[in-house]
């Protein structure tokens, strides 16, 4: 195997008072490698300054009051705020129509100083998410959720690409590891992680396998994997014994817990006796998603700054 590079300390360290277990994984460290990520950014964003230019601009719509949607959007802004993006909230009410959402995402797609566009998800019921979706200009669409931006993941020409699975792929290139040729398992099949996963995981040429709640013989078909990314939203999912010595193990889920805690979809701690690599839950694919959607920001300036031909 290569040596792995920074963003990785071993796990025992990571997990705070556990020296009982027999760890072997080493940690695959999103704080640290999404840290790395906003300090070159800043400096694109520094030079830009320096040029005359104005910073990326990005407008975060957030309709109603879920808790766990405020936090998310909370992360987002201050993630901005460190890298001298220009950053708006518009907190928008629960009962708000699609008409009235349509109109302002109208009014942004025109606006010279926004780049980016992100309206939260999930939406209240009355809104339509495709529909609010495919009207972001595909220019702005920071999320990659637009049928023109999955498409051209589809035929291997991305450009704004879903923030999570691209996330994901930088914390890979980490661990040093050649993927071509690798067998890779995806638990989960959503439009924001499972699918968007499945095409970057294809694109860097592994076998890749997408299991779902119809999936027969789940732990067989983890078992047979180099890599498993988990994306379930089910707490400590996936077992010990259902992951193949060395793998690498990415844990998408972020579930609250009934006292107050958090946890992934992986039983980490048992899972760790057997992985190669390891993503913790917090502190692993959460802080990459955030720093992936700044960087898909200023991508989204650039392409604005070009001139059109
Ligand atoms: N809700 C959960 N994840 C996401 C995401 O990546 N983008 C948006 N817009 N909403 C989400």
């Amino acid at each position: 195997m290569n040596q792995p590079r920074s963003g990785m300390m071993p796990l025992r360290q990571h997990i705070a008072g556990d020296s009982s277990t027999n760890m072997s994984a080493q940690i695959l460290d999103g704080k640290a490698i999404a840290a790395e990520l906003r300090v070159q950014i800043k400096g694109r964003v520094d030079d830009r300054r320096a040029a005359g230019q104005r910073p990326p601009g990005l407008i975060v719509i957030l309709v109603g009051e879920n808790p766990a949607s405020q936090v998310y959007v909370r992360n987002k802004r201050n993630a901005c705020e460190q890298v001298g993006f220009h950053s708006e909230l518009m907190q928008l009410p629960a009962d708000t129509s699609e008409a009235g959402l349509l109109a302002i995402i109208d009014e942004l797609n025109a606006r010279d100083n926004v780049d980016g566009i992100l309206v939260q998800l999930p939406l209240p019921a009355q809104i339509d998410e495709g529909t609010v979706t495919e009207r972001i200009l595909p220019t702005k669409d920071v999320d990659g959720f637009h049928p023109y931006n999955v498409g051209r993941l589809v035929l291997r020409q991305p450009l704004l690409r879903p923030c999570t699975p691209k996330g994901v792929m930088t914390m890979l290139a980490h661990t040093g590891i050649d993927l071509s040729g690798k067998d890779a398992v995806i638990i989960g099949q959503s439009n924001i992680v499972g699918r968007p996963m499945f095409l970057e995981l294809l694109m860097a040429r592994c076998t890749v396998t997408v299991c779902h709640s119809r999936t027969r013989d789940l732990p067989a078909k983890v078992r047979a994997a180099d890599i498993v990314v988990a994306a379930v939203g089910v707490p400590r999912f996936v077992k010990a014994d259902w992951v193949k010595p060395g793998a690498i193990v990415i844990d998408v889920g972020i579930n609250r817990l009934e006292d107050g805690g958090l946890c992934g979809d992986v039983d980490t701690v048992p899972v760790s006796e057997v992985a190669g690599w390891i993503t913790p839950v917090p502190g692993g694919v959460g802080p990459m998603t955030v720093a992936t959607l700044l960087e898909n920001t200023l991508l989204a300036a650039e392409l604005h700054d070009k001139p059109r031909s």
